[in-house]
């Protein structure tokens, strides 16, 4: 391989699109983000990096919770849509249909196959953004995209986020914890 320095970058090759909920003065807004990530397997955390301009911060801040909610392909548009624009400037409340469940600051967005209530743990001020640790809290997915009672990416359809460009999930090619079994002894 002929490998070239192509200078620091805040890189990852694929990223997961969800939206970030929160309530912002009493009402729900959601934001798009790829900058998140598993933080923790126990207790269960999750972790998203927000810039510290996001209207979705003063949400997180005010009532110390938020909600990650995953859409799939069949929202790319209000997913986009939330990404493009700010709770500042437009009521995005409306963009989906919001409940609540065991939290009742953190709003989940209806039509989202999967919905992730998560309580602040921490926040890391990393400088233009804020990395905020939520400690899981419960797990809402809708029936249809379950097998043997766990969310089953083939059936959620998520969006995959890369290169400014959104993607669907591929096919399944090998069993992870598996195939490298096959590594020569
Ligand atoms: C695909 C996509 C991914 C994004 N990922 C992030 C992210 O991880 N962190 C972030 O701070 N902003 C991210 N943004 C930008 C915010 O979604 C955007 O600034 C949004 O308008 C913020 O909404 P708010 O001000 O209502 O919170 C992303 C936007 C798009 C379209």
């Amino acid at each position: 391989m002929a490998k070239v320095t192509v200078g620091p970058m805040p890189y990852i090759s694929v990223m997961p699109t969800v939206l970030v909920g929160a309530n912002v003065k009493g009402k729900p807004n959601y934001m798009t983000a790829a900058w998140a990530t598993v933080a923790c397997m126990a207790p269960p955390m999750v972790c998203v990096a927000l810039n510290k301009t996001r209207y979705t911060v003063k949400g997180i801040e005010e009532n110390k919770t938020f909600s990650l909610n995953v859409p799939s392909l069949k929202q790319v548009v209000e997913t986009d849509h939330c990404g493009l624009v700010s709770g500042t400037q437009v009521d995005k409340s409306a963009v989906f249909r919001s409940t609540y469940g065991k939290l009742k600051t953190a709003p989940l967005a209806e039509e989202c196959p999967v919905n992730i209530e998560c309580r602040l743990f921490k926040s890391v001020d990393c400088g233009s953004h804020l990395l905020y640790i939520g400690e899981v809290v419960e797990i809402h997915a809708d029936k249809s995209c379950l097998t043997e009672g766990k969310p089953d990416i083939a059936k959620i359809n998520p969006i995959v986020y890369a290169q400014a460009t959104y993607f669907g999930v591929g096919k399944q090619v090998e069993k992870a914890f598996s195939v490298g079994k096959k590594y020569p002894k």
